[in-house]
């Protein structure tokens, strides 16, 4: 959920890279909404919530994305988002039967990334940030060893963790501390080289019995490849994982939305300001999208956008 760039601000994109959505799981802590259907497909305000973190990927410049899901849901994923070549996009599935743990990401989408370097996001992570987009950019130039993302949070034990020394660098992971030695938690935004699989085959699962996303990050640590991108208090960050969460999700997005009359994370407009689909391709999916006041928003801004931009 970050802030489009303009059209004419698109840089390159360094590295092919590719992208994973981590969209599996049973969501049992948002039960019973989720008994039914994913969480992923819960709506933050006016859009799924699988829109954001995609939006995360789109506006880091990559258009190649794993969408891990489970059986159940894989259909409905496909409804909603197709093979994205709506979108200029290129989207693939693929099920997890069990919540494994997120490092299994990299073993289901080995064939996916063929050797490539990836940016795993997960599911129900929203992040808002209008300088997110070049910094995520940056970081992906380099396409060795594998980058965390960290932000400060006052309750750092429902998440990974990072222990950094004084020039910034990690000295120490941990997955849910009790008592955490550092407010630096680390968001489910993972760049990873082309030898994440490999190593995730080398990981054993923790007490919890899942594999860990920090132990991964771990064995890059301890190859001194582990590089920290703090993300700066403009840079907004929801884990939507409990209900709670869910609804400040989308009170924020409508405050942002009904203030700027801007829409946050729309996959359709990001597509157009990325360059991946031209005006008219934008004003089909405005059109497609009825009467609605999203699908105005897609018309107007085809509109704006032949009359000259704004
Ligand atoms: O949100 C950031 C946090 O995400 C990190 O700080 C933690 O280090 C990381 O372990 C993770 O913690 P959570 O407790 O939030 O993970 P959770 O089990 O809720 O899974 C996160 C998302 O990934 C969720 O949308 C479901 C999906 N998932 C999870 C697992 C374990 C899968 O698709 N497959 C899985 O096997």
């Amino acid at each position: 959920m970050i802030e489009a760039p303009s059209r004419s601000a698109m840089g390159s994109t360094g590295p092919r890279r590719k992208g994973i959505v981590l969209a599996g799981g049973n969501g049992t802590r948002l039960h019973p909404m989720t008994i039914p259907v994913s969480k992923q497909l819960l709506p933050v305000y006016d859009k799924p919530l699988i829109y954001y973190p995609l939006s995360v990927l789109m506006l880091a410049g990559i258009r190649e994305v794993l969408l891990v899901t489970t059986l159940r849901d894989a259909p409905r994923f496909r409804d909603l988002l197709g093979d994205g070549s709506r979108w200029g996009m290129s989207f693939s599935y693929v099920t997890q039967a069990e919540p494994r743990g997120l490092p299994e990401a990299y073993l289901l989408g080995e064939e996916f990334l063929a050797g490539d370097p990836s940016l795993m996001i997960l599911g129900d992570n929203l992040l808002y940030g209008a300088r997110l987009p070049e910094q995520l950019r940056s970081a992906s130039e380099e396409p060795t060893g594998a980058c965390l993302f960290a932000h400060r949070v006052n309750d750092p034990s429902d998440f990974g963790v990072v222990v950094l020394d004084e020039g910034g660098r990690p000295l120490e992971l941990m997955e849910k501390p009790v008592d955490s030695p550092s407010p630096w938690a680390v968001i489910g935004l993972y760049l990873t080289d082309g030898d994440a699989p490999l190593r995730a085959r080398e990981l054993a699962p923790s007490p919890r019995g899942e594999l860990e996303m920090v132990d991964l990050l771990g064995s890059y640590l301890a190859d001194g490849v582990l590089r920290v991108e703090k993300l700066g208090r403009g840079v907004t960050w929801f884990d939507t994982g409990n209900p709670r969460a869910l609804l400040q999700a989308s009170h924020f997005v409508e405050v942002l939305q009904e203030r700027q009359g801007l829409r946050v994370a729309c996959p359709e407009e990001i597509a157009y300001r990325m360059g991946y689909i031209d005006v008219d391709a934008l004003e089909r999916l405005g059109r497609e999208l009825g009467a609605t006041s999203y699908g105005e928003y897609l018309r107007v801004l085809a509109r704006e956008e032949r009359d000259g931009g704004d």
